[in-house]
């Protein structure tokens, strides 16, 4: 690999994409790999932290990493892999866990989210999730994560673990920074918009999928909830009208000011429509290149496998160290 510093990200193959993710973290991809060596990661194993169809859970995988290849993601650039082929991210887990504390999961925003929405299933995986994304990055020695907002207390652990480990044990990770982009970092709910943009919400119209058609995509944004003054400004006291600006304006590269020029005027009928169009001709030629993928399983085998056996000799690299560091006798080969 080139001599450049390293980002990693992953995304979880728990369901079909929505465009909160493509804001939040697929488009950052694109733009960042070529300034990076990069990683980017299917994160199967955390998905297993919520009751997964097993079939289903083997489709979405291919599903990601046809949506990874989609977006501009070149995998003979940038490592693309599935976290479970690696299984130094599940043994690097195992040593983080001993320098995290039960208190500093159980306060994590995410958890207790999940824990009201999966009360039947709070098991020990959902609680040491951020530790295991945690193990994710520090393997890479990664200088740069791109993620949504929503990730941010995750990160912050992820930074806390290394800056602990390293005081404990001597310099031995990178202390990582996040990415977030400065537009539509978190994309609300179409149909609550005080809620976060979610792939796995029951209402199919809160959300646009990255599997929508564009009718689909144009009649879900129609009836997206907005306020009663049809104004189309951006202001906290109208967050529906201020989540589909956000969305409009990362899809066209416009500012909030010049958006609002343009539809000054008209109403939210013409804005909702102009909106759903700009939206559907990005996603609509991904949606395609994604499924010619997927009729494509060898290719996206081999991948998968090329992309783990990158991904582990860098990340048995850190490995080795910390086992070294903590004072367990490496196995002869
Ligand atoms: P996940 O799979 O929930 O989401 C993947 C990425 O999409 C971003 N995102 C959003 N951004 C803007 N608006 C939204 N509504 C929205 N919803 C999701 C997320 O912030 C994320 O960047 N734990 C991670 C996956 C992960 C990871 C990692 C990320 C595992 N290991 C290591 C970075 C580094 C997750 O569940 O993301």
């Amino acid at each position: 690999m080139e001599d450049k510093k390293i980002l990693f990200s992953a995304i979880q193959p728990s369901g079909i994409l929505t465009i909160g993710n493509y804001l939040g973290a697929l488009r950052n991809f694109k733009k960042l790999q070529d300034d990076y060596n990069s990683v980017f990661s299917i994160a199967d194993l955390h998905t297993l932290t919520v009751k997964q169809d097993p079939a289903i859970l083997r489709k979405n995988t291919y599903e990601l990493a046809a949506l990874y290849i989609a977006c501009g993601i070149d995998p003979e650039q940038s490592i693309v892999f599935a976290q479970s082929h690696v299984s130094a991210h599940a043994e690097l887990t195992w040593i983080l866990n001993t320098v995290c504390y039960p208190g500093e999961l159980s306060r994590m925003t995410q958890f207790k989210d999940k824990s009201l929405k999966h009360e039947d299933n709070i098991n020990m995986g959902l609680m040491d999730y951020p530790v295991l994304m945690a193990a994710d990055i520090l393997l890479y020695q990664t200088e740069l994560v791109p993620i949504g907002a929503d990730q941010k207390q995750h990160l912050e652990l992820a930074r806390d673990l290394a800056i602990r480990f390293n005081n404990r044990f001597g310099e031995t990770f990178k202390v990582p920074e996040g990415y977030i982009g400065k537009s539509a970092a978190r994309v609300m709910s179409l149909a609550e918009p005080e809620r976060k943009m979610s792939k796995s919400d029951a209402n199919l119209n809160a959300f646009i999928s990255m599997d929508d058609e564009p009718q689909t995509i144009i009649k879900k944004f129609k009836r997206a909830v907005t306020d009663s003054d049809n104004k189309i400004i951006f202001s906290p006291e109208k967050p529906g009208i201020s989540n589909l600006l956000s969305i409009y304006c990362a899809f066209t590269d416009k500012t909030f000011e010049q958006a609002e020029i343009e539809f000054e005027g008209k109403g939210y009928g013409d804005f909702k429509v102009a909106v759903g169009e700009v939206v559907a001709s990005v996603i609509e030629p991904i949606r395609q290149e994604k499924n010619r993928l997927l009729t494509d399983k060898a290719y996206l085998d081999e991948v998968l496998k090329n992309g783990a056996e990158r991904a582990e000799r860098l990340a048995y690299r850190t490995l080795n160290k910390v086992y070294k560091k903590v004072g367990l006798v490496l196995r002869k080969r």
